[in-house]
């Protein structure tokens, strides 16, 4: 093997200092210049991890004074990156892999969200589902996943998702849910003791993992139970969370929480980050006050246009906005793939803007380094978070070596950016680390029980997807809740004649 650890306190190369340090050392650093308020880019340089933390960041792959003990890894002729931040995720869902890959937002709600979900599943099949997920992301470069966790139908499934974050490893922002789970007469009423009792032992609970409390909650407009929606704005006072999320759709589909009428319940000006996912249908008033209160969006790009959720001015909100993943079961689970998307889309969608006038488009409307951004440091910023999402001294040390110098997609690469955002995908991360601590290694997951957790995660998935092949498939007429009528698409036939067009799903 190329790589190779020394320890260089035995080599006498310095002393003092017993806290566990690993120098990254050679490669090529995309790292965060707070002076320039721009990436800057190191070659053949090192970082210093020291715990949790990144203790310097060098122009030398090999600096003096290292802490004695340090651990020496090589990574020269590889790009070291930080990790991705994933602003809106529902990690229980991972039991449903595949069988929702023709899912539309309608038949989602009836079939596979937490409403419809909530009798169906046990403590055990949460905690699997959302561990075996999280695991999914942390392969695929994801450091910091912002849970929507919906998981919440009892005091049992609760705790087992915010255990399996607890236990994953990664940083994970669990945002307890508040809803009526009819089905189970479960009410948010129900609801407020345990996320206090959750809250009060968050000490024992979380112990020393990298795992956050936060709050997720859909009801603040337009028609909120003023006195549920205050009481949810007051425990995220009281016990100062980590953030606070909330569906933001809008337009035809109403599930609105748009930020003014968040605001109504005086969340937006403290301290407390607060995520309006996708926000599809924001107003420009609304984004307006996003921005005086420098509250973020998510844009979950992939899932938007999957879900034809829209996002007709999500174009217009990228300098308040983050990216996120949504329901991982139905497409990609990693935000390398959605920074792609989202930016062919957005190239896309302003060159349209030329092409419509018959005008031939010039230059390229958005850049590699902005869809990076979007992916890292955008993420850091939309949970108040500056020290995530970057490389500089101080931040936390969450990062991703990539295998630039083997694979063959980024063979001939020069722009270490463009190498990741435009031709690398997830098989060519080699290692990553969360507060310090390698979760993947040479590829591979680090933790001896990941095979026992892979065994579990696969008997859990086949009894629910067992359930779900038995419940028949919604059918729409007449109106959706919102008041707005149903429309059918303009079904998409890839082959000529009659009897092939959209098939089966393989299931
Ligand atoms: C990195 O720097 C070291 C020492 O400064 C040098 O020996 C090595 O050749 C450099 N590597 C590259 C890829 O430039
Ligand atoms: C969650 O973890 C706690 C220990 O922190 C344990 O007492 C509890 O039984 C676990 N609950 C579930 C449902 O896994
Ligand atoms: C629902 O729970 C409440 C108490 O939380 C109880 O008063 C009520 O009878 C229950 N309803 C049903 C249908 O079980
Ligand atoms: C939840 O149910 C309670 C009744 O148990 C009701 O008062 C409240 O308004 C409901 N909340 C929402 C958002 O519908
Ligand atoms: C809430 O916690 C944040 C850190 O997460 C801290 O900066 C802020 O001062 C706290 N606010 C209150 C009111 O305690
Ligand atoms: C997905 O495919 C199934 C059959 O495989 C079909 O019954 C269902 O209506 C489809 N859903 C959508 C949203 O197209
Ligand atoms: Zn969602």
């Amino acid at each position: 093997m190329r790589r190779f650890q020394l320890l260089l306190g035995a080599l006498g190369l310095s002393n003092v200092v017993d806290a566990a340090s690993t120098l990254l050392s050679g490669g090529t650093i995309i790292a965060w210049d707070d002076n320039e308020n721009y990436l800057r880019i190191i070659q053949n340089g090192s970082v210093l991890v020291t715990n949790d933390r990144i203790a310097a960041v060098n122009s030398k792959p090999l600096p003096s004074n290292l802490p004695s003990g340090t651990t020496v890894v090589d990574i020269s002729n590889q790009i070291l990156s930080p990790g991705f931040i994933d602003t809106h995720r529902h990690g229980w869902q991972t039991v449903f892999k595949t069988i929702a890959s023709n899912t539309s937002l309608t038949e989602y709600f009836n079939r596979y969200g937490e409403y419809f979900s909530a009798d169906k599943f046990t403590a055990d099949d949460v905690y699997i589902s959302q561990l075996a997920g999280i695991y999914e992301a942390v392969n695929g470069g994801v450091t910091t996943i912002l849970d929507h966790a919906s998981h919440t139908w009892s005091a049992s499934t609760s705790y087992a998702g915010l255990n399996a974050s607890v236990d994953s490893g990664a940083r994970v922002f669990w945002a307890f849910t508040f809803h009526n789970i009819t089905s189970l007469n479960y009410t948010a009423e129900d609801q407020f003791p345990l996320f206090r009792e959750m809250a009060e032992n968050k000490k024992a609970l979380l112990g020393n993992s990298a795992a956050e409390i936060g709050i997720a909650y859909d009801y603040w407009g337009s028609n909120p139970d003023i006195n549920e929606a205050q009481t949810v704005a007051d425990l995220a006072k009281e016990f100062n969370v980590s953030v606070v999320t909330t569906h933001s759709l809008a337009g035809p589909w109403a599930f609105s929480n748009l930020p003014s009428q968040v605001q109504r319940f005086d969340l937006l000006d403290g301290s407390i980050p607060v995520v309006f996912s996708h926000s599809s249908f924001i107003t420009a008033d609304d984004l307006q006050l996003l921005r005086s209160t420098n509250q973020y969006i998510s844009i979950t790009a992939e899932s938007e246009m999957q879900y034809g959720h829209g996002h007709p001015h999500s174009y217009y909100a990228q300098d308040q906005a983050a990216l996120g993943i949504d329901t991982h079961f139905t497409y990609s689970s990693d935000i390398l793939t959605q920074a792609r998307m989202w930016l062919q889309s957005a190239r896309h969608y302003f060159y349209n803007q030329v092409l419509e006038n018959w005008n031939v488009p010039t230059y390229n409307p958005m850049s590699v380094n902005q869809a990076f951004l979007l992916a890292t440091r955008s993420g850091g910023l939309a949970l108040r978070r500056p020290d995530l999402g970057v490389i500089k001294v101080g931040a936390k040390a969450d990062l991703v070596v990539w295998d630039a110098e083997n694979s063959p997609s980024m063979l001939g690469w020069e722009d270490p950016v463009a190498a990741i955002i435009l031709h690398a995908n997830i098989g060519d991360i080699l290692h990553v680390l969360i507060d310090g601590k390698f979760v993947k290694k040479d590829k591979k997951v680090v933790n001896s029980d990941y095979p026992t957790i892979r065994k579990n995660f696969l008997q859990a998935a086949k009894k629910i997807q067992k359930i779900w092949k038995e419940i028949p498939y919604p059918t729409y007429e007449g109106i959706f809740a919102s008041g707005y009528s149903y429309g059918t698409p303009q079904a998409v036939d890839v082959q000529r004649g009659s009897g092939t067009g959209f098939g089966t799903q393989f299931l």
